[in-house]
């Protein structure tokens, strides 16, 4: 009855076994796994963003295919501030990221069609690919004194089905930006081979060690999606309100806003009162930035200072976002470490391989958990480690 594309192993797996069993006995958990962030304690401009909600232009329906024209100038305006020149008519809103990229694949990809992703990255791509019949071919990233594309690899990589690369900008879980001259260097090779670039851009403003951030949006070498939205911006997943900017040769600009108007169009997926809010909602992300920052940095120092007393493990070098790696001994699997540090320590962290590490000896810490827990998490795990 159904189709092959849902056909996906839907058992529960043994850390969501192992977890299940520590809620359920009423055990103590330190989840340095944490993502949410309005489960981490961050406080909110709690009157600005309901007053944003209680418009009373939401009262009318006026149907937009590339959404409302304040909320897309509020967005343009967002790039203006870093030095991007995106124009309001080349801004399409979605509920998501991940609405936004289903777009993309509708608008880029035949049903078997190839779009390149990085690896180590975001596990959710498997899954919005095999929705949109889309295959994913992985081109690695390379650690050496920091992350970096590897560009041969990449390159061979492309075939005659590839439609797309994938950047993540700065990258999920490892943390690096996509640097002006590698951007460039993307651009080129994706315009001489036909293909777009989609930048998924959620943790630009997330400068952990002050590296500049730069945008993909200024890219007009090639056919460029750049993608974000106030779920990471501004801590507000809940409010359902991304968007998608186009860049990039004039003509294919063109094509591609013409198609994906019809695309928006056909589902019309945004709710009035978002739009509306859009303009108040980004404003808020100043004081929610600046808390997740003072955070994430106060949590890479506490980590640094535990690390320096010991030899057992390190971290890896991370520019920006909301996780850091930590180099294990490779003396079991990832996952069987993170199911005893589970079990033993009550602390919950992602092994490597659901961010697609291609070895074992990785684990993925959220930086944005509470202060306390992550020294205490920290603490465990390298106590653990040295048993
Ligand atoms: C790299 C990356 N892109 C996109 C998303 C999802 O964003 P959205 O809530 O807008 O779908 C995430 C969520 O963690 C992410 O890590």
């Amino acid at each position: 009855m159904f189709a092959s594309r849902t056909n996906w192993n839907l058992a529960e797996n043994r850390i969501a076994r192992a977890l299940a069993d520590h809620r359920s006995a009423g055990r103590l958990l330190i989840d340095l796994t944490l993502s949410n962030p309005t489960a981490a304690g961050f406080s909110y401009e709690q009157p600005a963003i309901l007053a944003a909600l209680q418009d009373t232009a939401s009262l009318c329906y006026e149907p937009s295919s590339q959404g409302l024209l304040a909320a897309r100038e509020a967005v343009a305006n967002y790039y203006q501030e870093k030095k991007a020149v995106v124009s309001s008519n080349d801004l399409f809103l979605t509920t998501s990221t991940s609405e936004a990229y289903a777009y993309l694949f509708r608008l880029l990809c035949n049903p078997g069609d190839e779009v390149l992703i990085p690896t180590p990255g975001y596990p959710l791509f498997e899954f919005l690919a095999g929705l949109n019949d889309v295959r994913l071919v992985r081109y690695p990233l390379i650690y050496d004194h920091g992350w970096q594309i590897d560009f041969a690899s990449l390159n061979c990589a492309i075939t005659a089905r590839t439609r797309a690369a994938i950047v993540v900008n700065p990258n999920n879980p490892t943390g690096h930006y996509a640097k002006p001259a590698e951007q460039a260097q993307l651009a080129a090779l994706c315009a001489k081979n036909n293909l777009a670039v989609i930048a998924d851009e959620v943790f630009l403003d997330f400068s952990l060690d002050y590296t500049p951030a730069t945008t993909f949006a200024s890219q007009d070498a090639a056919l460029t999606f750049s993608l974000s939205g106030l779920s990471k911006l501004c801590g507000l997943p809940q409010m359902k309100s991304a968007w998608i900017a186009l860049s990039g040769p004039e003509l294919l600009k063109s094509d591609a806003r013409k198609r994906l108007d019809v695309i928006s169009d056909s589902y019309l997926s945004m709710n009035a009162p978002i739009q509306h809010a859009l303009p108040a909602l980004l404003e808020t992300r100043f004081k929610f930035q600046d808390q997740l920052l003072a955070r994430a940095r106060a949590n890479l120092v506490a980590l640094d200072d535990q690390l320096q007393a010991q030899s057992n493990c390190s971290r890896l070098a991370c520019e920006a976002g909301w996780n850091v790696v930590l180099r294990v001994p490779a003396t079991r699997s990832d996952e069987d470490l993170a199911l005893e540090l589970l079990r033993q320590q009550g602390v919950q962290v992602h092994p490597g391989h659901f961010y697609d590490f291609p070895q074992d000896g990785y684990l993925v810490l959220s930086l944005i958990a509470p202060k306390m827990d992550f020294a205490e998490g920290t603490r465990r795990i390298m106590a653990f480690l040295a048993t």
